[in-house]
């Protein structure tokens, strides 16, 4: 049976089913999510949906990333956890990589994992420093660190109760690991 990559905007009628599949990798409102996809279009932010003839295989997000010329940020990759294991997330990153170069003019393409850096390993990309998914970059200038020392104003606390230590168990840290390939 024939695989399809397809824009979901273009398939409204899996928006639901698109829906159901990547929050039941990542939960969130039913809402939010259909919100979120359906602000896919031909620009940025795209959702392309992998199709086995009518059956909803996996899915992919691409977003902008204004930093970084002719580049997207790829976000909720996810395979029907019971079609796992069996080539079709590596299709799913092959066709996406194609829809980038041919449809879109995408010559890099970044995303952040956590535990899948062996998947996209495989494919090729290779870890890189982390990209801002917000606004234009624009270098960091000299003067972005100096503090005159004029301005510089001594606060003294008085009579403030110090603050209640924060318990350990409430910290939680999340450690991204960025990657990109250039196309
Ligand atoms: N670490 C190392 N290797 C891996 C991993 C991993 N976590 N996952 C898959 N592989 C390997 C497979 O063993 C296979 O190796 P082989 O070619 O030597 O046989 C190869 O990668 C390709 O595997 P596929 O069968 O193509 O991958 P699959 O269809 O299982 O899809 C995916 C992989 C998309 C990560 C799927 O497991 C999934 O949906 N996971 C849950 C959601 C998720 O974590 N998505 C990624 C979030 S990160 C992001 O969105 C940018």
């Amino acid at each position: 049976m024939d695989l399809v990559l397809v824009p979901l905007h273009k398939y409204p009628e899996y928006l639901q089913k698109c829906c159901d599949l990547i929050n039941s990798e990542w939960k969130r409102s039913n809402t939010a999510r259909l919100r979120s996809l359906e602000a896919s279009s031909d620009k940025l932010p795209t959702s392309l949906i992998l199709l086995k003839g009518d059956i909803l295989l996996g899915h992919v997000k691409l977003s902008p990333l204004p930093s970084v010329p002719n580049s997207c940020f790829v976000e909720s990759v996810v395979i029907d956890n019971s079609e796992r294991g069996k080539g079709y997330g590596s299709l799913l990153m092959a066709k996406t990589e194609d829809y980038c170069r041919k449809t879109m003019n995408i010559s890099v393409i970044y995303l952040s994992t956590k535990g899948q850096e062996g998947f996209y390993c495989k494919l090729g990309y290779i870890e890189c420093m982390p990209v801002s998914l917000y606004g234009e970059f624009k270098g960091i200038r000299q003067n972005d660190f100096s503090i005159s020392k004029q301005t510089i104003k001594p606060v003294i606390a008085k009579n403030v109760p110090a603050p209640p230590p924060v318990p350990v168990n409430n910290i939680k840290v999340t450690i991204k690991t960025y990657m990109k390939k250039d196309l």
